[in-house]
């Protein structure tokens, strides 16, 4: 059988990279293979990461995107992992790998997602907001940002002492979490049972 050709987008230091990295490699990602990593940033050190590992890696950002859509028939893409890539993809990626395009985001979507949610800005929110909970979100992406249907979500709960920074770190091991149980589903070719019935996975009591 073959594996299902992973490319990951990124953007920055590429941990939601390295936790689907660790999962090929231990076996929680069976059929699977990392065959590209694209980042919209020369300098992210997830780069880094994609060549410790011997992984295919290039730079597309607004003035090479064009170019996407050969890039990933050249290295037979299946299925792609947003993870913090910030160029927005064209639109003929989007719809030629239509239901096969996963986003993680760090907070429970629909609330705090769209435009200018992004990084330390959604926690930050979320903190302003006094909302009790948080986590993070694995989505199908469609045509709009942070739209598409919820895959899996975990939650965890937000302090009376956290601070935007503190939540980000919290969040950021949960989306490993979430972003590895969507691509399991996305390989098994069992998206849509999730979209139908989105999972989700309680964070809390020193799961973390
Ligand atoms: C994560 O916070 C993710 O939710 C967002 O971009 C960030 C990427 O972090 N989409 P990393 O580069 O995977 O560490």
């Amino acid at each position: 059988m073959s594996l299902f050709n992973l490319a990951v987008l990124i953007s920055g230091s590429g941990t939601n990279l390295q936790a689907v990295i660790d999962a090929v490699s231990d076996g929680r990602l069976p059929n699977t293979k990392i065959a590209l990593v694209v980042s919209s940033r020369s300098g992210a050190y997830g780069i880094e990461r994609a060549k410790k590992h011997g992984i295919a890696n290039i730079v597309v950002d607004r003035s090479n995107v064009d170019k996407l859509p050969e890039i990933l028939r050249f290295h037979n893409i299946k299925g792609i992992i947003l993870a913090g890539y910030l160029t927005i993809l064209p639109p003929d990626v989007v719809s030629a790998y239509e239901g096969k395009i996963i986003n993680i985001h760090p907070a429970l979507l629909p609330k705090f997602g769209g435009k200018g949610f992004y990084g330390i800005k959604v926690h930050q929110a979320v903190i302003e907001s006094g909302d009790k909970q948080s986590g993070a979100t694995a989505h199908i992406v469609d045509c709009g940002i942070d739209t598409g249907p919820t895959l899996v979500q975990g939650i965890l709960s937000v302090q009376n002492k956290d601070t935007a920074e503190s939540l980000q770190k919290k969040v950021l091991e949960v989306e490993h979490i979430v972003l590895v149980e969507a691509i399991r589903a996305l390989v098994k070719g069992e998206i849509d049972i999730l979209i139908n019935n989105p999972k989700t996975i309680r964070m809390d009591k020193g799961d973390l």
